[in-house]
């Protein structure tokens, strides 16, 4: 068995040329479904002749196509090898184009039989959607060809080998493959027929290819279109001069005309993500084929240093997305991938980077059809390669040269019809080199009508954007303001400088995050060479679990007893792995929000700024409503023009509004503006919130003043308290010789305790919470300095320390026969850095069953992640106040609470007032369990209630993989004051 092409560094052999997805074949049978199967565990583990038509594959098992056989048997024990992550590394030596004796293989086959109206004078072309690594196909016996290139169609001719009947076609693939070195993406390892596969028949004279270019001039509204059809032999002729192929599109007036001319049509409507504008067309063979396709009219250029789509300036609000499903893996349906592209819209993303290869073509449909810009990227990376710095990098090796521009002519033909596509991009994280510089030169001789992006080429000198990722704040400024230093070579420097930029990846939404999306968010406001970027990413990679008692949870990296692996690495989405949206995604869309509310309360106004690029804010409706600590006082619409894109309007209060504030508060008084949808676009219910903005008005009647503790009079103690040693303020009841509380209320208390610690975020991980434990935080001490107690109150007074440090807090608690707590805290010396928190732990002995508080909410927040979060009334189980981050860390944070009550099962309940805000937490379990636990079955409630009360917090950041937490965020120690009222 010759095996030769497994490590050879060309990119297959037999193979068809590549072309439009949408092209090709009047009939078209899928031989998706069940296919026999058999694994191998490598060249030595094969079976002769399996490719055989009459071969007796009984033997063989099922495994679905398309499906990754890894993942087959899970969640339960996997039945063919078993996932593995990795991130840079590859998990196997780097001594290209070899590759491992273990390199498990599949063997598939799969009869069928073509339909009657297969015409057997035409060509049967036989399609693979995606394979992951590298395979050899077999029709009736017959090779057919072999390839590499995973998420990229393949073609082969097998019109000699199909016939009536019953047909076999039989494929070999393998995990591991010199196309490996060009893959090494960060994210799962998986392998097999992973898309769809389909025979297609193409009669005699039908469209093998076509090329759609329909160009529009901002400046008449005039459409171009131009369409190119290749005929149909010999199949690797180029598309070709005018022939007898016609365009037709039937709104446009358009009739019959020529292919291959460009055709003037005076008056379009042009595509945009905000207006994604498609015409119906139909392309005639002249013989009697015809291919349905659908045109978007629209022109992407740079022109005075901007990215402009139609003429006009566009901001990238977008998301790097991954293709994936915690039970297939890179297998997606098509509800799939319908269901990420309506979570996008219905949370104000307006691009995506198909990070790190072409997505399955249907993806590429809904984009252009529900109006999303997209970043096509090669399937190509060689990262590992980094680690060597960057020595033997195929990129630079004329050797890789052919695999290299096979990849990137298949991802150009395959997807250059689709009016979404506003950018290639050579692919990611393969350093710099000859091969990636003749792959955007051969994109030039083809589609001059997409700009070209390639992050790894620092000086840019061979493409049309300047792109980073996870530049600091400090930098990106500079780059805005056009200041950045000069390029390595500086013959490329005015070339990059006149470049607009793009973060092609930022803000790292790792765990709990990311943080700081507003202040990137200021800057590409503020300059106009910056055009947004893409967070860093979509979804987590989590694999469906099942715990031996039936828990479901995610795992990640290391769980499939990896021997080289990245751990959590690849848990960093802005939805879960079951496509929940997670606080970071509800965050961006707040910052990504395409109209901005501004209320200003002196004026009387509230200013609405479109932030559209092509659309006005006709399609929104703009509503108030007025409410005293959470409950309606009044609301009425809010009569907004149709504010033009890149516009702003100011519209005064109306006189409902007026009214209504001139009222006496009952409460804390907050307005409330929105912006929600007017009708229903294809992608939400009309109703559906865009964006609002909170202003608080006065008179601020009921917020008592933060009062530090009163000169306490401490007074003589009751016979009782001395008969118990134990006294009762308020709701209080506290030890008299200690000062520990012992009850709050309802509920008995287990400890009572200042916390400094939180169970560090994936965010805190790199940096912070290293320090964090360097510095002892995660192991405090106290001494008790002083207790008085009496019956008007109780005093303790302590010194909170790590173990061989000489720096710490000092406290003091006052308790007051009212039921108030008066907590100082103050270093103690000199605190190496940042604190994770300042707060007081209470840990009751009892369940609590639902919280209740007017504050920030529904959702968690932090200092630099609570723009999705309004102030207002809520209420929620203690279940529902965590949020199940597939590796446990920090979560659930409520700010600014004004008030909270904690319910317990039996109707107890415990009121808390914030003097004036206090943020809190409340969770079954403990910040140590929290800190330990590795997935979401190891969070296992111990029947207490942890009651995290908090002055303040450090900020989250996305230091995981971005710059450090800018000082503004982060939370030095320093002398804080937390005053809390208790009522039973
Ligand atoms: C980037 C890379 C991504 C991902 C990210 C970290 O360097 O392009 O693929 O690894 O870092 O999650």
């Amino acid at each position: 068995m010759d095996l030769s092409y497994v490590e050879s560094f060309s990119p297959g052999d037999g193979y068809l040329p590549a072309r439009a997805s949408q092209a090709g074949g009047s009939v078209r049978v899928s031989l998706d479904g069940t296919w026999k199967f058999r694994y191998g565990r490598g060249p030595g583990d094969l079976t002769a002749g399996f490719e055989a038509a009459d071969f007796d594959d009984a033997g063989f098992g099922d495994l679905a196509v398309p499906s990754m056989w890894q993942l087959a048997g899970l969640p339960g024990t996997p039945r063919y090898g078993a996932p593995a992550y990795t991130n840079v590394v590859y998990p196997f030596p780097v001594d290209p184009p070899r590759v491992p004796d273990d390199n498990p293989c599949g063997e598939y086959r799969r009869h069928f039989t073509l339909p009657p109206e297969w015409d057997f004078g035409g060509s049967a072309v036989l399609r693979f959607d995606g394979v992951d690594s590298c395979f050899a196909v077999f029709v009736n016996g017959a090779a057919a060809g072999h390839s590499k290139g995973s998420r990229l169609i393949r073609e082969f001719d097998v019109t000699r080998h199909v016939r009536a009947g019953d047909n076999v076609i039989a494929v070999r693939v393998h995990q591991w493959s010199a196309g490996s070195y060009l893959e090494d993406q960060d994210m799962w390892w998986l392998s097999g027929i992973f898309r769809g596969v389909t025979v297609l028949n193409e009669r005699p004279g039908a469209i093998r290819d076509f090329f759609v270019r329909a160009d529009y001039d901002p400046a008449s509204g005039a459409g171009l279109l131009r369409v190119d059809a290749a005929g149909p032999a010999p199949v690797s002729a180029p598309v070709s001069a005018p022939g007898p192929a016609t365009v037709s599109v039937p709104e446009l007036g358009l009739a019959g005309a020529a292919a291959g001319l460009e055709h003037r049509i005076e008056a379009v409507e042009p595509w945009s993500d905000e207006q994604p504008r498609l015409y119906s067309a139909i392309l005639d063979a002249g013989s009697g084929e015809q291919i349905a396709f659908r045109v978007g009219f629209r022109r992407v250029e740079v022109r005075d240093g901007q990215i402009r789509l139609n003429g006009r300036p566009v901001r990238f609000r977008g998301v790097n997305r991954h293709e994936w499903h915690p039970e297939t893996g890179r297998s997606l349906d098509e509800a799939t991938m319908r269901a990420d592209v309506l979570l996008m819209k219905r949370h104000n993303v307006n691009a995506v980077r198909t990070s790190h290869y072409p997505p399955d073509p249907r993806f590429l449909d809904l984009c252009d059809e529900y109006g999303l810009l997209v970043i096509d990227e090669c399937d190509l990376e060689t990262h590992g390669f980094g680690l060597l710095g960057w020595r033997g990098n195929p990129s630079g090796d004329p050797r890789w040269f052919p695999a290299y521009l096979d990849r990137i002519q298949r991802t150009v033909e395959r997807d250059k019809n689709h009016p979404s596509v506003i950018m290639w991009s050579l692919g990611n994280e393969a350093g710099t080199g000859a091969n990636l510089e003749r792959m955007a030169e051969w994109i030039r001789g083809r589609d001059r009508s997409r700009l070209i992006h390639y992050e790894g080429e620092p000086d840019a000198f061979y493409t049309d954007v300047y792109s980073q990722m996870y530049t600091g704040y400090a930098e990106l400024d500079a780059i805005g303001r056009r200041q950045e230093p000069v390029t390595a070579d500086s013959g490329h420097d005015a070339h990059r400088r006149a470049l607009p930029m793009m973060l092609c990846e930022y803000g790292h939404a790792m765990g709990n995050g990311p943080g700081g999306l507003a202040d990137y968010a200021e800057l590409f406001d503020r300059h106009p060479r910056l055009h947004g970027g893409f967070v860093w990413e979509w979804i987590d990679h989590g694999i469906a679990q099942v715990t031996a008692a039936g828990e479901r949870y995610f795992g990640y990296g290391g769980d499939f007893g990896e021997p080289v692996h990245d751990g959590n690495f690849v848990i960093d989405g802005l939805v879960f792995p079951d496509r929940t949206p997670s606080p970071g995604l509800l965050e961006a869309k707040a910052v990504f929000a395409p109209v901005r509310i501004e209320i200003d309360l002196e004026a009387q106004a509230i200013t609405v700024r479109n932030r559209h690029h092509t659309v006005s804010t006709a399609a929104y409706r703009f509503a108030w409503r007025v409410e005293d600590g959470g409950a309606l006082v009044a609301a009425g619409d809010l009569e907004v023009p149709a504010v033009p894109a890149g516009d702003t309007f100011l519209v005064t209060f109306p006189p409902a509004l007026d009214y209504a504030i001139s009222t006496e508060p009952e409460d804390e008084r907050w307005l409330t503006v929105s912006a929600s949808l007017a009708a229903d676009p294809p992608w939400a219910p009309a109703g559906h919130e865009v964006t609002f903005a909170q202003a608080r008005l006065g008179p601020l009647a009921l917020e008592p003043e933060l009062r530090p503790p009163p000169g306490l009079h401490i007074g003589a103690r009751s016979a009782a308290t001395v008969r118990t040693g134990q006294v009762t303020l308020g709701a209080a009841v506290l030890e008299v010789g200690t000062g520990e509380l012992r009850r709050l209320g309802p509920y008995p208390v287990h400890a009572a305790a200042l916390d400094f610690w939180r169970a560090p975020t994936d965010n805190d991980a790199s940096a912070a919470a290293r320090a964090w434990r360097r510095a002892g935080l995660d192991r405090l001490t106290r001494k008790t300095l002083a207790v008085q107690c009496g019956e008007d109150g109780l005093f303790l007074r302590q010194r909170i320390a790590p173990a061989g440090a000489d720096f710490g807090f000092l406290a003091s608690l006052t308790w007051t026969a009212d039921g108030m707590l008066f907590v100082e805290v103050a270093p103690d010396g000199t605190w190496p850095g940042p604190l994770p928190k300042i707060g007081l732990r209470l840990v009751l002995d009892a369940a609590v069953e639902e919280v209740t508080w007017f504050g920030r909410g529904p959702g968690e927040a932090y200092r630099d992640t609570h723009l999705a979060t309004r102030v207002g009334q809520f209420s929620l189980p203690v279940s529902a106040l965590a949020t199940p981050y597939v590796r446990p860390q920090e979560n659930g944070n409520r700010m600014h609470a004004r008030r909270l009550t904690l319910s317990g099962p039996s109707g107890q309940n415990l009121a808390v007032t914030g003097y004036p805000q206090v943020d809190f937490a409340v969770r079954p379990w403990s910040p140590e369990l929290l800190t330990t636990a590795r997935h979401t079955p190891d969070l296992v409630p111990d029947g207490r209630t942890y009651v995290h009360l908090d002055a303040a917090h450090h900020g989250i950041g996305s230091a995981s993989c971005g710059p450090p937490l800018p000082p503004g965020h982060s939370l030095p120690a320093h002398p804080v004051a937390l005053t809390l009222g208790f009522t039973a």
